[in-house]
């Protein structure tokens, strides 16, 4: 289905919702316990990278002149560490396959440097994906 410049933005102010509710709960830091540390660490380094995701995306946004969104998405918190983790796991799961569509949106509508830029976000998000499943064991 072709895509319009006024539906691509609305989707990658729906992409940077997302970026941004994850900033929030990684930044609320209430995962404990020795087995989690390394994880932990990880994802301090995931919130940052999505503040930079959230960033690349809002100068995408009004660079294509729409507006960025200064809402947050929603925001899942289990009190369960394996539990968030695997919520944190869908999350990035769902952002891969988001980020591959708005790639080639913008590729049909031949903004090769915003697909570049997303395409550098995807390789982020693929490793957040790696470093869940590695904590998770699987
Ligand atoms: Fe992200
Ligand atoms: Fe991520």
């Amino acid at each position: 289905m072709a895509v319009t410049m006024e539906k691509l933005t609305d989707l990658l102010n729906m992409d940077l919702e997302y970026s941004a509710a994850i900033v929030h709960k990684s930044r609320s830091g209430n995962m404990t316990g020795a087995a989690y540390r390394d994880i932990i660490k990880e994802l301090k380094i995931h919130a940052n990278e999505e503040v930079q995701h959230a960033m690349i995306l809002s100068d995408q946004i009004d660079y294509l002149g729409g507006s960025p969104s200064v809402n947050v998405g929603k925001i899942q918190a289990s009190k369960d560490n394996n539990e968030m983790l695997q919520q944190y796991l869908d999350g990035e799961e769902d952002a891969i396959k988001r980020y591959k569509m708005r790639i080639e949106q913008s590729e049909q509508l031949k903004e090769f440097a915003l697909a570049q830029q997303l395409r550098n976000i995807l390789a982020t998000e693929q490793e957040h994906a790696m470093d869940l499943k590695q904590a998770l064991g699987k």
